[in-house]
């Protein structure tokens, strides 16, 4: 490459950011609007902070194939509230030690054995939607399967000790993409005592014995490899960045999903072709492998789809080091730039901005696609997610008839993750 091709980073005269803040909080198309205008790297200010949004095959490969110039970066609320310790907020060995521990609880064996977990997870909803006397708002119901197959099959906790968490995970998760200044009685000071309570449980669960439920005895063995060393306020921080990672996420992921099919017919009965030539309940050892895609493709092809179309994490970031040349621009040493997952998913030829799985059984799709971020840093939990989210949709299709509710908004919320606004609200179908 000529040095003479290389172009200076385009910005929107953002200063303050005040007015950019309230854009990208409010509009899904924040992003696209500005990548139209400026071309696939630009740079705004976000409430005073300078930000790179980045879009498009070569901007992200050229980010992503220099990791020795690039590390992790969150916004100060979510940094705040994950913590100094957890792997979120580090980088270089301290992130890779703390990374290779927590790994531990995602293997395939680790897997496997939550897989009886979840599966009576999925089997206890399908009851409840079936004997319920009043409609049942199912994103609410995929939130609570969310965060209970994480508190259930990583902690090992249940009944009351489940729900408490589960409560002040609410309140903690409202906070997470919310201005960190914390005003009494504020989202975010409401979200810091949360963090504080749910840390001191989460710190109480690590000083007992290890009840042989949840996957903790997993971490075990790491723990003394890791050549750091890890004090029971670390270990806690890192169990509660895997609710918060693993929890708004699939959750999201499984409501637009439901949404997706519940609101259209065809593509309902087109995955009821497939779901119907699948035995419900898979043994534990075979619940990991009797739904992947080479058995199951259009629900590979329909899960990809979604977090195509809807995005769980709408952009992951990374802060460059050096000056970078991205897609031909160069960007300086010390930004903080966004992967701006929502645009860059439908930025390329065809009909990209209609929701239409079969592109991906057909081969049509060409965008490279990075729900779960990439490189050092891409997503610890997508094994268990892609395994979640399987095990829900077929175990829920395969028994039961479900219709929405008419009255209601299906418009998607975006913040913190797109979820049905009013809830998504079903019943049986008679
Ligand atoms: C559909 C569900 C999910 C999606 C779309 C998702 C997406 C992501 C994304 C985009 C990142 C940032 C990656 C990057 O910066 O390159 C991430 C990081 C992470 N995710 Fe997930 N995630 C999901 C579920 C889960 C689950 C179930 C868990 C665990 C219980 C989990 C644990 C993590 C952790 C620990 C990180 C931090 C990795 C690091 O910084 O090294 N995620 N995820």
């Amino acid at each position: 490459m000529t040095m003479s091709k290389l172009r200076p980073l385009p910005t929107t005269a953002a200063l303050t950011g005040i007015f950019e803040a309230l854009a990208f909080f409010r509009d899904p198309n924040f992003a696209k609007s500005r990548f139209d205008r400026l071309g696939n790297v630009f740079e705004t200010s976000i409430l005073g902070q300078p930000m790179v949004f980045i879009q498009g095959e070569k901007a992200i490969a050229d980010l992503l194939s220099q990791p020795e110039a690039i590390e992790g970066w969150w916004p100060e609320s979510v940094r705040q509230l994950l913590g100094s310790h957890s792997l979120a907020n580090r980088n270089g060995a301290a992130h890779k030690a703390r990374r290779r521990v927590v790994a531990q609880l995602f293997s395939s064996s680790a897997l496997q054995r939550y897989s009886r977990g979840i599966i009576n997870l999925v089997d206890e909803l399908g009851e409840e939607l079936k004997t319920a006397k009043e409609p049942l708002p199912l994103a609410g119901r995929m939130r609570r399967f969310a965060f209970s197959v994480i508190a259930t099959t990583v902690l090992g906790l249940e009944g009351i000790d489940r729900d408490k968490l589960f409560a002040d995970f609410e309140i903690w998760t409202k906070a997470l993409f919310s201005i960190p200044i914390a005003l009494p009685g504020s989202p975010f000071a409401q979200a810091l005592k949360a963090r504080k309570r749910l840390l001191e449980k989460l710190q109480k669960i690590l000083s007992q014995p290890i009840n042989g439920k949840g996957g903790l005895d997993l971490l075990a063995g790491g723990l003394d490899e890791a050549g750091i060393p890890f004090t029971d306020e670390d270990l806690g921080e890192q169990l509660l960045l895997l609710l918060f990672a693993g929890y708004e996420t699939t959750a999201s992921a499984l409501s637009c999903l439901m949404r997706e099919l519940l609101l259209d017919s065809q593509m309902e009965t087109w995955l009821r072709e497939e779901i119907d030539t699948l035995d419900w309940p898979p043994t534990p050892e075979e619940a990991t492998m009797v739904y992947d895609p080479a058995n199951a493709p259009r629900l590979d092809a329909l899960v990809k789809e979604v977090m195509r179309f809807t995005p769980p994490v709408g952009g992951f970031f990374r802060r460059t080091k050096k000056s970078l040349v991205l897609d031909d621009i160069v960007v300086p040493n010390n930004r903080v730039v966004q992967v701006a997952l929502i645009a860059s998913n439908r930025h390329g030829i065809g009909d990209l901005d209609f929701f239409r799985p079969q592109r991906h059984i057909e081969n049509e799709c060409s965008l490279s696609l990075m729900p779960f971020g990439a490189g050092e840093r891409v997503c610890l939990g997508k094994s268990l997610a892609e395994l979640e989210i399987r095990l829900m949709v077929i175990g829920l299709f395969r028994k039961l008839q479900l219709e929405v509710i008419p009255e209601q908004d299906f418009t998607l919320r975006q913040i913190p993750s797109p979820s049905p606004r009013d809830g998504l609200f079903v019943k049986i179908r008679v």
